[in-house]
C-alpha cells in the first residue's frame, strides 16, 4: 500500500495472471504473423516489459512517444507526436500496447495516423477499460481489465508523473487530486 492511496484495485498477483493470459491468446493468434507491439511512452512502459516476456512468439517492439494538451487528468483528444516510430510499418502485424482507454480520442488518434502507413493489420491490446467514460469507440482486441469511473495510478499509471512504480493498480484519495 501507499499513503495517498484510496483503495487497491487489481494487486500484482492480479495483473501478472492476467497478462500471462494474455500473452499467451496474443501467441496463439500472431504465431504466423509478423508480430510488431507498438508501445506508447510513458505509461504503457510496465505493461508492454511484462507483456512481452509472456508473449512465446518471436516479436519486435516499438515505441511513440505523445503528449496530450489540456488538465492532467481530462483527455482532450488533441495529441503531439513526439517520439515516432522507428519501423517501418508496412510489412508489420502491428498490436498497439496501451495501459489505459478511457475517452478512446487517444487511441483514436494515433489509429488513423498508423493506418495510412498500411500496416498488414493494426489491433489494440490494452490492460485497462475505462467505458463509462468513452467517446469514440474503439475496438480492443485483447483486454486486461474494466474500470470503473474513478482516477487510477500504479503500474505505469501516473499522476503528475508520480506513482508509475506501484506494482498495483489503485484508487488515489481525493484529498491528493485537485
Ligand atoms: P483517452 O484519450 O481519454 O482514452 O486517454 C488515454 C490516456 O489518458 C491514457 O493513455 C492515460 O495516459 C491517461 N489516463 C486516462 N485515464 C487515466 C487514469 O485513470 N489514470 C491515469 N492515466 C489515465
Ligand atoms: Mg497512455
Amino acid at each position: 500500500m501507499h499513503e495517498d492511496i484510496q483503495e487497491v484495485l487489481f494487486t500484482e498477483q492480479q495483473i501478472q495472471e492476467k497478462i500471462k493470459e494474455i500473452g499467451a491468446e496474443i501467441s496463439n493468434e500472431y504465431s504466423s504473423k509478423n508480430l510488431l507491439l507498438v508501445n506508447i511512452l510513458k505509461g504503457g512502459v510496465v505493461f508492454l516489459s511484462d507483456l512481452m516476456r509472456y508473449i512465446l512468439i518471436p516479436h519486435e517492439i516499438d515505441f511513440m512517444a505523445i503528449s496530450s494538451y489540456g488538465p492532467s487528468t481530462e483527455s482532450s483528444g488533441i495529441v503531439r507526436v513526439i517520439k515516432d516510430l522507428e519501423s517501418d510499418i508496412s510489412n508489420k502485424d502491428v498490436l498497439l500496447v496501451e495501459d489505459i482507454v478511457d475517452t478512446g480520442l487517444t487511441l483514436n488518434y494515433l489509429m488513423r495516423s498508423l493506418e495510412v502507413r498500411k500496416p498488414r493489420s493494426l489491433k489494440v491490446c490494452a490492460l485497462l477499460d475505462k467505458k463509462a467514460r468513452r467517446i469514440v469507440e474503439t475496438p480492443l482486441a485483447f483486454k486486461g481489465f474494466d474500470v470503473p469511473d474513478v482516477f487510477v495510478v500504479g503500474y505505469g499509471l501516473d499522476y503528475k508523473q508520480k506513482y508509475r512504480n506501484l506494482p498495483f493498480i489503485g484508487v488515489l484519495k481525493s484529498e491528493v487530486l485537485p
